[in-house]
């Protein structure tokens, strides 16, 4: 079955925006949880612009689902993994100046430095994936490093339109493939929305997607009906 992990960071985007505590990403991990959700993915990035250090503690203390913590591949964020210990780490590029994360992780670069970290947190029981780009070259160190499983980068498909889409969905057809061959776990996301996901539901070896922002996004739309009628029935006077 495949299945989805709801990364609920944009919730903490809109209690960032007034410094307060709502809305609570805790209680939108227990709904999306009630509506199905797989596991539950967090950001912890390095700005702390959304999702902060309370934030993973608590949610990972109060939900019976996985936690897949995304993060950067510094020292910083390995030790805060290797102490706190989620069911999943997802390593991803970060940059303090980008809206959000906007490639994949060049793991060939890094290889040796990631064949480290991944024994750390083998030996803590943690499965890590890689968040890379549909690329051969990615998905082979990817094996190399003995990581879980790879998180196929699906935002140049989802932004592409016309035959730089279909070319785009190749791209990730090939990599499931390459990767399940491997003997990786597949995973996808980014940028998936309502539409453009089932051409990727289609690809069978594709095991869990990650989706923030649409899914957010709906809530807040969908819930709005219900949020004006219980303010009007406090204002009957
Ligand atoms: N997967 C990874 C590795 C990500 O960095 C993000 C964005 O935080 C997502 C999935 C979710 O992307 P979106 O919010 O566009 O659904």
């Amino acid at each position: 079955m495949l299945k989805l992990g709801v990364n609920i960071d944009h919730v903490a985007t809109l209690r960032q925006a007034r410094g307060g505590t709502e809305p609570q990403p805790m209680i939108a991990a227990h709904e999306a949880i009630h509506g199905g959700a797989d596991s539950i993915t967090i950001h912890l990035r390095e700005d702390r612009r959304h999702i902060q250090d309370h934030d993973l503690k608590s949610i990972q203390k109060s939900i019976r689902v996985p936690l897949n913590l995304e993060m950067a591949f510094v020292p910083e964020m390995t030790q805060i993994a290797l102490r706190q210990r989620p069911e999943k780490v997802c390593l991803v590029p970060e940059r303090r100046q980008e809206v959000t994360t906007e490639g994949g992780l060049n793991a060939c670069a890094i290889e040796r430095a990631l064949q480290k970290a991944l024994s750390q947190f083998r030996r803590r029981n943690i499965q890590v994936s890689l968040f890379v780009d549909p690329d051969p070259k990615q998905i082979l160190t990817a094996a190399h490093v003995q990581a879980a499983a790879v998180e196929i980068h699906t935002g140049a498909y989802a932004h592409a339109k016309g035959a730089k889409r279909k070319k785009e969905l190749l791209r990730i057809r090939q990599a499931a493939r390459l990767a399940a061959t491997l003997g990786l776990q597949v995973h996808a996301g980014h940028g998936l929305d309502y539409k453009n996901v089932q051409a990727i539901v289609k690809i069978p070896e594709i095991s869990e997607l990650n989706i923030g922002h649409a899914i957010v996004s709906r809530a807040v739309v969908t819930g709005m009906r219900q949020a004006v009628k219980d303010m009007k029935r406090l204002m009957r006077r």
